[in-house]
């Protein structure tokens, strides 16, 4: 199994078959209590589902940490994940439709948030209050105010965030940052992301229907206005429903944008964002995010573009999404499986050496999930602290902020503002129905 040893080494001799130095993520931060070496880890889980559930597996499978309870709306998934635990004759965990429930065991010394993204903001900020450290589904939350809240409840906390953006622990991913960092494509002009999608078309229409037995919808819904239940909105496909989910831009575009981030070092937002989109591809779909959108990111020196289309799973390169960075010297385009470089010439001439495809070792959820056991045992840095996933969350709103608005975005991060757009500016914070209270750190 690679843990984190394995994955510093490989990553220095993945930079150093390069000719590169290798350069972990630095994180500022630093846990508030450290464990002891032979002390259990105890988590819980909130939202277990999917993406969740697939944290959860990977969290057992590092030394000591088990599971003290599991938390659902749904009663169909707890009862399927709890007959996993029977199944394997573990220690069966409790149940819980409240997640307020789990933050007041204080057994628990940490929660895993799988929820979908308009319900990451409470529970993340009220788990830093009762003092456990946190793995937060991405993106960081449906708006940038909660993004912004969840920030100061993490600092002023001292909680250890995590954000599944778990590309930040690939190996491969880590060389090519290293690679664009060393100067050898030349100077960065363009950073430029995609991700075609079939899902980002939305579903067909189905039409409002009773709520399926055994889930607590209301309190699905929690803070998202009232309406009748729809499974087009329901589990998985809500990402296409703006009180829920940002589309495309915040699923897919957190991670690959942070890649962006990563290697460019970007530590402020953007100049301004300007974007243009629409459903242009299938009218008929139940969906309310564009199906298809570019977004442009201007950056000093450089620009950053996102585009996604949603109902295809083609596009450059072959790849279906990806990034690249299109330096004076070469092009590197990387995805979840390799990284290559496409070099420039003048004539015979080359501007750069070429350099053999890198390919993925496929162990990033693995070392991420590796990396916050360790960061709660140890004291490691964590791969994608708060800050990582607020920025690259940041970056994925303001986009959808300049398309809702149709007007350029320019946001003033101490204010916490967008001062170019009185439209954009007043969707920064989304209001919360009772009895569910935007929280106040
Ligand atoms: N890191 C990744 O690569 C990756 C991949 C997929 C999804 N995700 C993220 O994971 C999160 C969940 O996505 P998903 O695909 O698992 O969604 P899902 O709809 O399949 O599952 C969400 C679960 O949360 C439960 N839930 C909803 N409200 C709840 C509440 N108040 N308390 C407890 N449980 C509640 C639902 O009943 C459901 O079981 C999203 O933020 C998504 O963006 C990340």
């Amino acid at each position: 199994m690679t843990n984190r040893r394995t994955f510093i080494k490989n990553s220095a001799a993945a930079a150093a078959g390069l000719g590169i130095s290798s350069s972990l993520p630095a994180s500022i931060w630093s846990p508030s209590t450290v464990l002891g070496a032979n002390d259990r880890i105890r988590v819980a889980l909130i939202g277990a589902h999917n993406m969740g559930w697939y944290d959860l597996e990977d969290l057992l499978k590092q030394p000591d940490v088990e599971c003290l309870a599991l938390c659902d709306v749904d009663n169909r998934v707890l009862e399927e994940r709890t007959g996993w635990f029977r199944d394997k004759g573990l220690p069966v965990p409790s149940t819980a439709v409240d997640y307020r429930t789990v933050l007041d065991n204080r057994d628990v010394d940490a929660v895993v948030i799988g929820t979908p993204d308009h319900w990451h903001c409470l529970p993340t900020v009220e788990a830093c209050q009762a003092g456990k450290h946190v793995y937060v589904e991405k993106p960081l939350a449906n708006s940038v105010g909660e993004i912004n809240v969840m920030l100061d409840a993490a600092r002023k906390h001292k909680s250890l965030v995590q954000v599944g953006q778990q590309q930040r622990s690939g190996v491969h991913w880590l060389g090519a940052m290293d690679f664009v960092k060393s100067g050898r494509l030349g100077t960065i002009r363009q950073v430029k992301f995609w991700g075609n999608f079939n899902y980002g078309a939305g579903n067909m229409p189905v039409p409002d229907s009773e709520v399926p037995e055994g889930v607590d919808y209301d309190r699905w819904l929690g803070p998202a206005p009232k309406r009748p239940f729809n499974r087009n909105r329901f589990h998985g496909s809500w990402r296409m429903f703006r009180d829920y989910g940002g589309g495309l831009l915040t699923d897919w575009g957190v991670h690959l944008i942070d890649m962006g981030l990563w290697a460019m070092d970007v530590q402020s937002a953007p100049v301004s964002v300007q974007a243009l989109g629409g459903n242009f591809a299938n009218r008929d779909r139940a969906l309310e995010m564009p199906d298809t959108l570019t977004v442009l990111y201007e950056m000093e020196g450089y620009n950053m573009i996102w585009e996604h289309n949603g109902g295809i799973e083609t596009g450059p390169y072959d790849q279906n999404y990806g990034v690249k960075f299109i330096g004076t010297s070469g092009t590197l385009v990387a995805d979840r499986d390799k990284w290559r470089i496409f070099p420039e010439r003048d004539g015979d001439e080359w501007r750069m050496d070429p350099v053999a495809e890198q390919k993925s070792d496929f162990q990033s959820h693995l070392n991420h999930c590796e990396n916050f056991v360790r960061a709660i045992r140890y004291g490691d840095p964590l791969h994608a602290e708060i800050g990582i996933g607020h920025r690259s969350a940041l970056f994925a709103h303001l986009g959808n902020l300049a398309f809702w608005s149709n007007e350029r975005v320019v946001y003033n991060e101490s204010k916490r503002r967008i001062t170019s757009s009185e439209k954009a500016d007043a969707l920064i914070t989304p209001e919360y129905r009772a009895p569910w209270k935007f929280p106040v750190v």
